[in-house]
């Protein structure tokens, strides 16, 4: 925690920069740990050496130029266009190929691109007064964001339980006249799988309607893998009636947070993603994303991290992240009670249970008091939990202590038993709707989940948390989480 020296972020006088820095560190201390293989979401680490150092040369050298306005930064312009350039390249588009007259942008995040490709897609039919988004329900929570954003609305596809996936004749039956955009990933997020994408793009072809593959996850891994052999099928833009890709360069491209890459098939299509301004006093505003003031420092590490490791920097890295996937895909076969839940085809291993007396979400807490961290994610539809493995580079070397930790914590989820929570808080989580919440039942609810409460934001052990939002009906998962966090986002004096 904070102590009270440092309490305040505006001091009556200046603390030296060393101290400052210290402060950082001491914060920093709290988080998980970014860099060693241990961490399997949110951060993506190739374990190279020097890299980080040059990402942040590059990113401090540009941290104060502003990309509202490239011809005042020609520098960023030059690195913005080399980045849509490199992922085009790798997307199947560029000279010499059958999209030649791909443009793109360069964005803060996945979610900024989807957000922006809806978008695009909407303000191309401005006769729409509904326009409607085809989502498979494994796509990505920012389709769903943006459609609440943009005021689009949203037909989800169901996927298959066993294959994870969509089928295109679902998503045939889902577009209607005012669909404005069919989505499909590259691979979904949660289980790793890619969707049928020629077919889903034929069928949106079909239609006269965009399609969109979110690759933000995949996009800069799944081209790697098939050169090093791996069954990847067609999901960029060689396959016809793909409009746009997004991919960030954040995510498998090992670049500091803050850039993804928005790519679309010709300029007519990318259009309606602008919005200029010219009616008022001040600058004429002309944006081709979400911000306008935004800091060159991503971009220039982004660009740093592409030219310093290369196609032959990237390969290696994605021999090493296969060579992780197949050894932890092999660790979690070995144990008796679970299951992955897809073969993986990607960068992702996901797993569940299929014995009752072994409880997942007291699983992950056992992982992470063994300084393994995965990522639960709550039973869906038909869908059982599972946990989630986003594998990188950096975990290869991590590989042969995993299955034996992963045996140990599994042998001491058993022994500790499924979570037990109080009937009658089962039975209001699952009978509760968020219209009855009241913010003295959040409260109790926070405090007896330990939330907010004790020396850190959080309880050490977060099964008991993960079992009621199991437990509760999707919107009512919403407004809890809402709340829970709102309760956690409260300013120090
Ligand atoms: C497939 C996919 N799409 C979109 C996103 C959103 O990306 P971001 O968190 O950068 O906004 C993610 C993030 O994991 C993702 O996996």
């Amino acid at each position: 925690m904070i102590d009270e020296e440092r309490a305040g972020a505006l001091p009556a006088e200046g603390v030296p920069a060393e101290r400052v820095l210290e402060e950082v560190r001491g914060l920093r201390a709290l988080d998980r740990p970014t860099h060693g293989g241990r961490l399997f979401a949110y951060v993506y680490d190739p374990g190279v050496a020097g890299l980080d150092e040059l990402a942040h040369a590059a990113y401090a050298a540009s941290a104060h130029v502003n990309g509202l306005d490239p011809t005042a930064f020609p520098s960023l312009l030059a690195m913005e266009n080399a980045l849509v350039g490199a992922a085009a390249r790798l997307l199947g588009g560029g000279p010499g190929t059958s999209a030649p007259d791909v443009v793109g942008s360069v964005t803060g995040g996945g979610t900024e691109s989807l957000i922006l490709a809806v978008k695009a897609a909407r303000d191309a039919r401005p006769e729409l007064a509904e326009p409607r988004l085809v989502v498979p329900v494994s796509g990505h929570a920012a389709f769903a964001k943006a459609a609440h954003y943009l005021r689009v609305a949203l037909d989800p596809v169901p996927v298959d339980p066993v294959t994870l996936r969509p089928t295109a004749a679902d998503v045939a039956a889902a577009i209607r006249p005012e669909t404005v955009l069919v989505v499909c990933s590259a691979p979904s997020y949660a289980h790793g799988v890619v969707d049928p994408v020629a077919e889903i793009a034929a069928v949106a072809a079909a239609a006269g309607v965009r399609c969109h593959v979110d690759a933000c996850f995949g996009g800069w891994a799944l081209p790697w893998l098939r050169r090093l052999g791996a069954p990847v099928p067609p999901f960029d833009f060689a396959v016809d009636g793909v409009t746009s890709i997004s991919v960030d360069l954040h995510k498998y491209a090992y670049a500091p947070k803050g850039v993804s890459v928005l790519l679309h098939r010709e300029p007519a299509l990318r259009a309606p993603q602008y919005f200029a301004y010219a009616d008022w006093p001040g600058y004429t505003m002309i944006n081709s994303v979400i911000a306008s003031t935004r800091s060159g420092g991503p971009i220039a590490a982004a660009y740093a991290t592409l030219r310093h490791l290369g196609e032959d920097g990237y390969l290696r890295l994605a021999a090493l992240t296969r060579e992780a996937v197949a050894g932890l895909a092999d660790a979690v076969r070995r144990v008796d009670g679970l299951r992955l839940m897809a073969e993986p085809e990607s960068t992702v291993v996901c797993f569940t249970g299929t014995d009752p007396g072994l409880d997942l979400f007291v699983l992950v807490d056992e992982l992470t008091a063994r300084g393994w961290h995965t990522q639960p994610q709550l039973s869906y539809a038909d869908l059982p939990a599972s946990v989630h493995l986003t594998v990188t580079a950096a975990v290869a070397p991590r590989v042969a202590e995993f299955g034996p930790a992963l045996a140990d914590a599994v042998a001491a989820a058993r022994a500790a038993g499924p979570v037990q929570l109080p009937p009658e808080l089962l039975a209001l989580a699952g009978s509760l709707t968020p219209e009855a919440l009241t913010p003295d039942l959040i409260a109790g609810l926070a405090a007896g989940l330990g939330i907010g409460g004790g020396p850190g934001p959080l309880p050490d052990r977060m099964a008991a948390v993960n079992t009621l939002l199991n437990a509760a009906p999707i919107r009512l998962r919403e407004r809890l989480l809402v709340e829970f966090v709102a309760l956690l986002q409260r300013p120090t004096w």
